[in-house]
């Protein structure tokens, strides 16, 4: 059995959708949650999940050496940032190399980059005047949404939607996507 860690920074919808979908996995499942942030939603739902969860500061986190050593306690395979917001230091990297996946809510390259993440994508987005956006599915190689891309998706973006709808229209297609993608991703590294 694979082990998945899912790093979150927020509310951790698509870490629950991840967590059910390997719920029932002969292949692999989600053994841990990493927050950086204590009052993170993720954490409500990983004890619903009765997955085990830590939290770890931005300055641990940067160090790594401490969570690399909880990663390898738990067997970890496998990295998934879900609205994960600090950047991955290169330790980390090398110690998962290949093995950490990201998602982006938007069409990368575009309304990517430092400080792009969550609502402001979508605002940028419709400040564009773009009529799609989507969904990006990438490794980790030490910048901001950089890395090569293994999934992309759209979705039309009407000239009456908000960020909000553009929100909406991009989670359905985290929850339709990520979790086989990151099954796939898997596969293709046994
Ligand atoms: C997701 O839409 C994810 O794509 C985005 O944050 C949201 C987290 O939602 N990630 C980024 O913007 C990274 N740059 P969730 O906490 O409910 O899964």
């Amino acid at each position: 059995m694979k082990n998945i860690a899912i790093f979150a920074s927020g509310s951790g919808s698509n870490a629950e959708n991840i967590a059910n979908y390997f719920a029932h996995s002969e292949y692999a499942q989600v053994s841990l949650i990493v927050a950086n942030n204590p009052q993170a939603f993720v954490l409500e739902r990983a004890k619903r999940l009765n997955v085990e969860a830590i939290t770890i500061t931005k300055n641990e986190f940067m160090a790594c050496d401490a969570l690399i050593e909880e990663l390898a306690k738990r067997d970890i395979d496998f990295i998934v940032l879900a609205g994960f917001l600090l950047l991955v230091p290169q330790k980390l990297i090398d110690a998962y190399p290949g093995r950490i996946v990201n998602i982006h809510p938007a069409l990368l390259p575009k309304h990517g980059g430092k400080g792009m993440y969550g609502d402001r994508v979508h605002e940028s987005v419709v400040a564009a005047g773009d009529t799609e956006s989507g969904i990006t599915i990438h490794l980790i190689d030490g910048d901001y949404d950089k890395g090569t891309t293994f999934f992309q998706a759209t979705c039309p973006v009407l000239p009456t939607d908000t960020p909000h709808d553009v929100a909406e229209k991009v989670h359905a297609l985290e929850y339709k996507h990520f979790p086989r993608v990151i099954e796939e991703i898997m596969h293709s590294l046994d």
